[in-house]
Protein backbone atom coordinates (compact mmCIF):
# COMPACT_ATOMS: atom_id res chain seq x y z
CA UNK A 1 0.00 0.00 0.00
CA UNK A 2 0.96 3.23 -1.10
CA UNK A 3 0.04 6.22 1.62
CA UNK A 4 0.72 9.83 0.75
CA UNK A 5 0.02 12.68 2.91
CA UNK A 6 -0.24 15.95 2.31
CA UNK A 7 0.30 18.66 5.45
CA UNK A 8 1.79 22.03 6.59
CA UNK A 9 3.34 20.29 9.57
CA UNK A 10 5.34 17.12 8.15
CA UNK A 11 7.12 16.86 11.40
CA UNK A 12 3.90 15.44 12.75
CA UNK A 13 4.02 12.75 10.98
CA UNK A 14 7.74 11.80 12.51
CA UNK A 15 5.48 8.88 14.95
CA UNK A 16 5.14 6.93 11.21
CA UNK A 17 8.79 6.15 12.23
CA UNK A 18 7.99 4.05 15.19
CA UNK A 19 5.93 1.23 16.54
CA UNK A 20 3.78 -0.87 13.64
CA UNK A 21 3.62 1.42 11.38
CA UNK A 22 6.81 1.63 11.41
CA UNK A 23 7.39 -1.82 11.40
CA UNK A 24 5.49 -1.95 8.61
CA UNK A 25 7.41 0.05 6.58
CA UNK A 26 10.42 -1.88 7.01
CA UNK A 27 8.77 -4.89 5.71
CA UNK A 28 7.81 -3.12 2.95
CA UNK A 29 4.02 -3.65 3.18
CA UNK A 30 3.50 0.14 3.81
CA UNK A 31 5.37 2.95 1.63
CA UNK A 32 4.79 6.18 3.12
CA UNK A 33 5.42 9.96 1.36
CA UNK A 34 4.71 13.32 3.80
CA UNK A 35 4.47 16.22 1.36
CA UNK A 36 4.93 19.88 2.72
CA UNK A 37 1.97 21.69 1.21
CA UNK A 38 4.33 24.83 1.34
CA UNK A 39 6.37 23.26 -1.12
CA UNK A 40 3.71 24.05 -3.65
CA UNK A 41 3.27 27.82 -3.24
CA UNK A 42 5.58 30.55 -4.99
CA UNK A 43 5.32 33.38 -2.72
CA UNK A 44 8.00 34.68 -0.57
CA UNK A 45 5.80 33.87 2.46
CA UNK A 46 4.68 30.42 1.08
CA UNK A 47 0.92 31.62 1.22
CA UNK A 48 -0.93 28.67 1.72
CA UNK A 49 -4.70 30.81 3.31
CA UNK A 50 -6.51 33.39 2.61
CA UNK A 51 -9.51 35.13 3.57
CA UNK A 52 -13.43 33.57 3.50
CA UNK A 53 -15.29 35.03 0.39
CA UNK A 54 -18.42 35.60 1.82
CA UNK A 55 -16.76 36.99 5.05
CA UNK A 56 -16.82 35.27 8.42
CA UNK A 57 -14.22 34.34 11.10
CA UNK A 58 -11.14 32.56 9.88
CA UNK A 59 -9.19 31.84 7.01
CA UNK A 60 -9.30 29.29 4.39
CA UNK A 61 -6.48 27.33 2.85
CA UNK A 62 -6.19 28.22 -0.89
CA UNK A 63 -6.93 26.10 -3.68
CA UNK A 64 -3.62 26.20 -6.13
CA UNK A 65 -1.13 25.03 -3.73
CA UNK A 66 -3.48 22.27 -3.11
CA UNK A 67 -4.27 21.71 -7.04
CA UNK A 68 -0.73 21.24 -7.61
CA UNK A 69 0.08 18.62 -4.64
CA UNK A 70 -2.09 16.51 -5.72
CA UNK A 71 -1.04 16.67 -9.21
CA UNK A 72 1.88 15.65 -8.03
CA UNK A 73 0.71 12.62 -6.07
CA UNK A 74 -2.13 11.83 -8.40
CA UNK A 75 0.25 12.43 -11.69
CA UNK A 76 -0.34 15.76 -13.78
CA UNK A 77 -4.17 16.09 -14.26
CA UNK A 78 -5.47 14.29 -17.95
CA UNK A 79 -8.80 14.60 -18.54
CA UNK A 80 -8.70 11.68 -21.33
CA UNK A 81 -6.38 9.64 -18.60
CA UNK A 82 -8.41 6.92 -16.65
CA UNK A 83 -9.62 7.61 -13.06
CA UNK A 84 -6.64 7.18 -10.28
CA UNK A 85 -6.91 3.90 -7.98
CA UNK A 86 -6.23 6.09 -5.41
CA UNK A 87 -8.87 6.79 -2.52
CA UNK A 88 -8.07 10.50 -1.69
CA UNK A 89 -9.42 11.10 2.23
CA UNK A 90 -9.98 14.56 3.68
CA UNK A 91 -10.60 14.83 6.99
CA UNK A 92 -12.69 16.96 8.65
CA UNK A 93 -15.83 17.30 11.17
CA UNK A 94 -18.16 17.61 8.83
CA UNK A 95 -17.37 14.21 6.93
CA UNK A 96 -18.72 10.78 7.42
CA UNK A 97 -18.14 9.03 10.66
CA UNK A 98 -14.64 7.29 10.09
CA UNK A 99 -15.50 3.60 11.59
CA UNK A 100 -13.69 0.42 11.65
CA UNK A 101 -15.49 -0.82 8.44
CA UNK A 102 -14.26 2.26 6.91
CA UNK A 103 -10.95 1.62 7.94
CA UNK A 104 -11.63 -2.23 6.31
CA UNK A 105 -12.50 -0.61 3.09
CA UNK A 106 -9.34 1.63 3.29
CA UNK A 107 -7.25 -1.02 4.05
CA UNK A 108 -7.78 -2.88 1.21
CA UNK A 109 -6.67 0.06 -1.01
CA UNK A 110 -3.64 0.06 -3.12
CA UNK A 111 -2.99 3.99 -2.90
CA UNK A 112 -4.29 6.13 -0.13
CA UNK A 113 -3.82 10.44 -0.18
CA UNK A 114 -4.70 12.14 2.60
CA UNK A 115 -4.92 16.45 3.13
CA UNK A 116 -5.00 17.78 5.93
CA UNK A 117 -7.18 21.16 6.24
CA UNK A 118 -6.16 23.31 8.83
CA UNK A 119 -7.40 26.89 9.47
CA UNK A 120 -11.56 26.81 8.65
CA UNK A 121 -10.84 24.17 6.56
CA UNK A 122 -10.03 23.80 2.43
CA UNK A 123 -11.56 25.97 -0.32
CA UNK A 124 -14.34 23.37 -1.18
CA UNK A 125 -13.33 23.45 -5.22
CA UNK A 126 -10.91 21.26 -4.18
CA UNK A 127 -12.22 18.01 -3.25
CA UNK A 128 -14.13 18.94 -6.47
CA UNK A 129 -11.68 18.91 -8.39
CA UNK A 130 -10.15 15.85 -7.43
CA UNK A 131 -13.66 13.98 -7.07
CA UNK A 132 -13.03 14.15 -11.04
CA UNK A 133 -9.59 12.38 -10.84
CA UNK A 134 -10.24 9.72 -8.08
CA UNK A 135 -12.36 8.74 -5.32
CA UNK A 136 -13.01 11.00 -2.20
CA UNK A 137 -14.09 10.30 1.14
CA UNK A 138 -14.62 12.92 3.61
CA UNK A 139 -14.11 11.39 7.32
CA UNK A 140 -14.65 12.87 10.77
CA UNK A 141 -12.71 10.76 13.63
CA UNK A 142 -15.85 11.75 16.05
CA UNK A 143 -18.05 14.84 17.17
CA UNK A 144 -15.41 17.35 18.27
CA UNK A 145 -13.23 19.70 16.43
CA UNK A 146 -9.61 19.83 16.45
CA UNK A 147 -7.55 22.23 15.12
CA UNK A 148 -6.48 20.21 12.06
CA UNK A 149 -6.31 16.75 9.83
CA UNK A 150 -2.66 15.80 11.16
CA UNK A 151 -3.85 13.94 14.22
CA UNK A 152 -6.88 12.63 12.44
CA UNK A 153 -4.76 11.50 9.80
CA UNK A 154 -2.14 9.61 12.27
CA UNK A 155 -5.07 7.49 14.25
CA UNK A 156 -6.97 6.46 11.06
CA UNK A 157 -3.37 5.35 9.56
CA UNK A 158 -3.01 3.58 12.86
CA UNK A 159 -6.15 1.58 12.39
CA UNK A 160 -6.21 1.36 8.44
CA UNK A 161 -2.75 -0.07 8.55
CA UNK A 162 -3.21 -2.82 11.23
CA UNK A 163 -5.53 -4.02 9.03
CA UNK A 164 -3.20 -4.64 5.78
CA UNK A 165 -2.34 -8.47 5.94
CA UNK A 166 1.20 -9.12 7.57
CA UNK A 167 1.13 -6.09 9.75
CA UNK A 168 -0.15 -7.21 12.76
CA UNK A 169 1.19 -10.78 13.81
CA UNK A 170 -2.03 -13.15 15.00
CA UNK A 171 -4.65 -11.88 12.37
CA UNK A 172 -7.38 -13.30 14.84
CA UNK A 173 -6.61 -10.63 17.39
CA UNK A 174 -8.20 -8.41 15.26
CA UNK A 175 -11.63 -10.88 14.54
CA UNK A 176 -11.91 -11.10 18.20
CA UNK A 177 -11.59 -6.95 18.97
CA UNK A 178 -13.92 -4.35 20.25
CA UNK A 179 -16.06 -3.04 16.36
CA UNK A 180 -14.82 -6.74 15.04
CA UNK A 181 -16.96 -9.42 13.52
CA UNK A 182 -20.56 -9.20 15.72
CA UNK A 183 -20.15 -4.85 16.37
CA UNK A 184 -19.71 -5.44 19.99
CA UNK A 185 -17.62 -3.93 21.96
CA UNK A 186 -14.30 -6.76 23.61
CA UNK A 187 -15.21 -8.85 26.73
CA UNK A 188 -13.24 -7.94 29.39
CA UNK A 189 -9.52 -9.94 29.38
CA UNK A 190 -7.15 -11.17 32.21
CA UNK A 191 -3.48 -12.42 32.16
CA UNK A 192 -1.29 -13.67 34.96
CA UNK A 193 -1.45 -13.70 38.38
CA UNK A 194 -5.16 -16.01 39.22
CA UNK A 195 -5.53 -13.47 42.03
CA UNK A 196 -4.31 -9.45 42.22
CA UNK A 197 -4.84 -7.30 45.47
CA UNK A 198 -7.54 -9.22 46.34
CA UNK A 199 -9.03 -9.33 42.43
CA UNK A 200 -9.46 -12.55 41.08
CA UNK A 201 -9.68 -13.60 37.90
CA UNK A 202 -13.11 -15.18 36.63
CA UNK A 203 -12.93 -19.23 37.78
CA UNK A 204 -14.72 -19.96 34.03
CA UNK A 205 -11.15 -18.92 32.45
CA UNK A 206 -9.73 -21.25 34.28
CA UNK A 207 -12.10 -24.06 33.39
CA UNK A 208 -10.42 -25.25 30.27
CA UNK A 209 -13.65 -25.60 29.24
CA UNK A 210 -13.60 -23.74 26.05
CA UNK A 211 -17.11 -23.74 25.24
CA UNK A 212 -18.14 -22.35 28.68
CA UNK A 213 -15.29 -19.90 28.38
CA UNK A 214 -16.83 -18.87 24.58
CA UNK A 215 -20.07 -18.63 25.88
CA UNK A 216 -18.88 -16.37 28.96
CA UNK A 217 -17.52 -13.66 26.61
CA UNK A 218 -20.19 -13.42 24.51
CA UNK A 219 -21.92 -12.65 27.25
CA UNK A 220 -19.89 -10.39 28.74
CA UNK A 221 -19.70 -8.63 25.09
CA UNK A 222 -23.69 -7.92 25.24
CA UNK A 223 -23.59 -7.01 28.84
CA UNK A 224 -20.96 -3.89 28.38
CA UNK A 225 -21.87 -2.98 25.11
CA UNK A 226 -25.68 -2.56 26.65
CA UNK A 227 -24.12 -0.78 28.90
CA UNK A 228 -21.63 1.24 27.13
CA UNK A 229 -22.70 1.82 23.73
CA UNK A 230 -26.42 0.46 23.55
CA UNK A 231 -26.47 2.00 20.16
CA UNK A 232 -24.27 -0.69 18.75
CA UNK A 233 -26.96 -3.48 19.52
CA UNK A 234 -29.02 -4.82 16.74
CA UNK A 235 -31.93 -3.13 16.58
CA UNK A 236 -30.19 -0.28 18.03
CA UNK A 237 -32.23 2.76 16.59
CA UNK A 238 -29.03 4.57 14.67
CA UNK A 239 -30.10 8.17 15.61
N1 LIG B 1 -10.36 18.06 11.59
C1 LIG B 1 -10.83 18.82 12.60
N2 LIG B 1 -11.64 18.12 13.40
C2 LIG B 1 -11.70 16.87 12.88
C3 LIG B 1 -12.38 15.67 13.25
N3 LIG B 1 -13.20 15.62 14.30
N4 LIG B 1 -12.22 14.59 12.48
C4 LIG B 1 -11.43 14.63 11.39
N5 LIG B 1 -10.76 15.72 11.00
C5 LIG B 1 -10.89 16.83 11.73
Amino acid sequence: MRIDVVTIFPEFFSVLDVSLLGRGRQKGLVETHVHDLRDFTYDRHRTVDDTPYGGGAGMVMKPEPWGEAFDRVLGEHDESAPPSEAIVVFPSPAGERFTQAVAHELADASHLVFACGRYEGIDSRVAEHVASRAMVRELSLGDYVLNGGEVAVVAMLEAITRLVPGMVGNPESIVEESHGDGGLLEYPIYTKPASWRGLDVPDVLRSGDHGKVAAWRHAQAVERTRRVRPDLLPGADAS
